[in-house]
């Protein structure tokens, strides 16, 4: 039932329910998903122990690292860990988009600097005595960084969506959600009680039909007019790789009188020039956008959540949302990790260090992305988009490729249903400032090896190999004939 409507809030992609897929049962990164998981559409990859600091061996940023193998019994939820570590595995799975998860470097530094001054814990909330200056510091450098009024921060990612929805809307409001908005904005759209549509993934015919729909006929028997119209989508979908169309997302808002929350988990510090997101991309004025939100855990290395737009709307959610008003304010080294990655984008740490993250990050996409084109797999998203979903489409394939890449030291993601429709299974590739010419060009490499051993080169487009790289004029020189 993809893409219908729910008036329910269901999500569109609801399948049977307790299924469980995963890498097929053996060992080697595996997937295991659940409807029953919050994050049913989303994965939970053994992966994870690669990011974590006292597993990873580079002294950068996690772009490599030991990995845990585990293997997931078949039709069982829980992993278990062989014991064996596979060391300098290419992390091709983490959104560590910038290369700020690190354990060393000026943010780590800043960090353990600040542990020392404040400690870790607050133990109390920000409206009673948990309210910190580095709090309120990181709450400007946000919306100076977004080019904003003003902005909030939240302990958590997935609760900002899911506590400040229901903050903002209610009932006799109507939500319009793209159908695979992540599960955080589905649930605070359910918990805040409004009616909820769902329209086609970046479909502007479907969100239209619904905005024309609504103004017309109003809420459903009394006809009344909708107290609030609220279209929620994303910055980059994290299964997809797509690009939310935000021009004709605000052309659309403004036609019908619509309020936009745009959710830049992965878009913020990943996307346009000066890496402030799917707004910057396009060029547009954040103003347009009436809801900013984002997460600090992807780009920024660190871990929670914001929304950023006009001082009301801020001033409001202080006093409303329930994650502001009765969780425990942000650990202080989250903080600094924040605010000092935040200033080195913003070239505000007099260096350029930000500046050529955010360049890197696009080269590397653009180039990872061709290579796969090139060798002919089928690749979803949008050209500009560090996450690269690579089809795979038989579920039989998942484990073994997966499997296969950890056997030539390569950690990758894969997904299969329910997470995507059942024969669209896929790895999910995410690529990574931190990332070199080097790990990119050997990554490449083992994926096409492992490409031909399990027959994954679909497309019969084949594009041309051309110059893997811009040529260096000092190496090359023109020859005359
Ligand atoms: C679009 C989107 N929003 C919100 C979240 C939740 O963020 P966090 O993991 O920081 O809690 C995620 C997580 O991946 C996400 O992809």
């Amino acid at each position: 039932m993809s893409g219908s409507t729910s008036t329910t809030g269901t999500p569109t992609r609801t399948r049977s329910t307790q299924h469980h897929i995963m890498a097929a049962s053996t060992a080697g990164l595996s997937l295991s998903l659940s409807k029953r998981h919050p994050c049913w559409w989303q994965y939970s990859p053994t992966w994870a122990t690669a990011s974590s600091p006292s597993l990873a061996t580079s002294a950068t940023s996690f772009a490599t690292g030991k990995l845990k193998d585990a293997i997931s019994p078949e039709r069982r939820r829980n992993k278990r860990y062989t014991g064996r570590v596979v060391q300098d595995v290419i992390n091709l799975g983490s959104y560590n988009y910038l290369g700020f998860a690190e354990n060393t470097g000026p943010c780590a530094d800043s960090a353990a600097e600040v542990t020392m001054k404040y400690g870790v814990g607050i133990a109390s909330t920000r409206q009673e005595i948990g309210n910190l200056d580095r709090h309120e510091e990181m709450e400007k450098l946000v919306a100076k960084f977004l080019g904003v009024e003003s902005a909030m921060a939240f302990g958590m990612g997935f609760a900002t969506n899911s506590m400040n929805i229901p903050a903002l809307a209610g009932k006799g409001c109507l939500i319009l959600s793209d159908e695979l908005n992540h599960a955080s904005l589905v649930l605070g759209a359910r918990l805040s009680g409004s009616t909820i549509r769902v329209f086609k993934h970046n479909n502007m015919q479907s969100l239209e039909k619904l905005l024309k729909e609504a103004i017309v006929h109003g809420q459903p028997r009394t006809h009344r007019p909708w107290k609030k119209i609220l279209i929620v989508v994303e910055g980059i979908y994290s299964m997809e790789g797509s690009i939310v169309r935000l021009p004709e997302v605000i052309a659309l808002k403004k036609r019908y009188r619509a309020y936009l929350y745009l959710d830049e988990a992965h878009s913020i510090g990943a996307l346009g020039p000066r890496g402030r997101g799917v707004v910057d991309y396009f060029g547009l004025d954040p103003c347009d956008v009436d809801v900013m939100m984002g997460t600090f855990t992807k780009s920024f290395g660190a871990a929670g959540g914001y929304i950023a737009g006009k001082r009301e709307l801020i001033e409001y959610l202080r006093s409303h949302s329930h994650s502001a008003v009765y969780a425990t304010s942000m650990s202080p080294p989250v903080v600094e990790q924040i605010i000092t990655s935040m200033k080195c984008i913003m070239g505000e740490d007099g260096t350029t260090i930000g500046c050529d993250r955010v360049r890197q990050l696009a080269e590397n996409t653009v180039y990872f992305r061709k290579r796969l084109r090139e060798m002919g797999f089928i690749i979803y998203g949008n050209n500009d988009s560090p996450v690269v979903p690579m089809m795979l489409y038989m579920p039989a394939k998942i484990g073994a490729f997966g499997r296969e890449m950890l056997k030539r030291n390569i950690g990758v993601v894969v997904v299969g249903f329910p997470a995507t429709p059942i024969i669209e299974s896929r790895a999910r590739f995410c690529i990574s400032a931190a990332h070199t010419n080097d790990m990119l060009d050997r990554a490449l490499s083992v994926i096409s090896e492992v490409g031909d051993l399990l027959q994954l080169k679909y497309s019969r487009h084949r594009i041309q190999p051309s110059l893997a790289r811009p040529v260096d004029d000092n190496v090359y020189e023109d020859i005359d004939d």
